[in-house]
């Protein structure tokens, strides 16, 4: 639980004093109103509505396939079951690349129709324009750099990143950059412990790790993943606290049986 649970609610202000305290961001991602607000009152500091939906809430292989209007809907009832959390919106591929008028359309979208409090974008010089034109209509921008799943079919792998000195030099320039142009904090995905340490001794906003090690200013986790919905996903980072899957099985099958014997309902659940 964190520290910091008497604060009524997270902004982007609240993480910077976080890092400046030396006070450890908590992350994890919702999709849905119900689990935002289990989540939220657990004393979460930030709920992400990761386009990571898109493999656990739909199904599909990639997190490429999600729609904007998709997002909104995940977006808008996580917003609805927060009420201390800082809630960022991930804006899908295809949805803020290469032009930076349609990046702000997406972002007001978001912000406008959730109600969210900033939007996460992947990648770093490449998308800086659209980061810069979001940033000048007022919304919170997070970045993502180190595995960044829109791109999965240009690494071909979703193996460590930035392990090759050129990638790691790149990565570093990348994250310097998102905080010159002004993004509040960066998700460092699946890269050597080491250079994250760096990147986060060198910047002065926070970042949030996962697969990244223990030196950086957060930890972020796909809810799924930790809770153990998900039971095939087995990378080293992570730490599964339950294994829900499993315990969620077994209530139903116990279900099945109590109906099928005529034990559901019994003289007290019926009117
Ligand atoms: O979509 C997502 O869940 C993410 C996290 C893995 C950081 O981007």
């Amino acid at each position: 639980m964190s520290v910091h649970k008497e604060i009524k609610r997270i902004t982007t202000h609240t993480l910077q004093e976080f890092k400046e305290e030396g006070i450890k961001i908590s992350m994890l991602t919702a999709y849905d109103f119900s689990m935002a607000g289990i989540i939220d009152s657990a004393g979460i500091d930030v709920i992400l509505v990761g386009d990571s939906a898109s493999n656990v809430m739909a199904g599909h292989e990639t997190t490429l396939p999600i729609t904007l209007d998709q997002m909104i809907y995940h977006g808008s009832s996580v917003v609805r079951g927060v009420s201390r959390a800082l809630v960022v919106v991930d804006l899908p591929f295809g949805y803020y690349q290469g032009n930076s008028r349609v990046a702000l359309d997406s972002a007001i979208r978001i912000m406008k129709e959730c109600g969210a409090h900033a939007v996460k974008v992947e990648g770093g010089s490449e998308i800086c324009e659209s980061v810069q034109r979001i940033l000048s209509a007022g919304i919170p921008v997070m970045g993502h750099l180190g595995l960044t799943p829109q791109s999965i079919y240009k690494f071909g792998t979703y193996t460590v990143r930035a392990k090759e000195e050129a990638e790691a030099k790149k990565l570093m320039e990348d994250a310097l950059l998102l905080e010159k142009t002004g993004c509040f904090a960066i998700v460092l995905e699946k890269i050597p412990a080491k250079l994250a340490t760096l990147v986060s001794k060198k910047l002065h906003i926070p970042t949030i790790g996962i697969g990244a090690g223990g030196g950086t200013d957060g930890q972020v986790l796909v809810s799924h993943d930790m809770l153990g919905i998900t039971k095939e996903f087995k990378p080293r980072f992570l730490r599964r606290y339950l294994n829900l899957a499993d315990e969620i099985q077994n209530a139903v099958k116990q279900y099945v049986d109590d109906v099928k014997s005529n034990n559901f309902p019994n003289k007290e659940e019926q009117y």
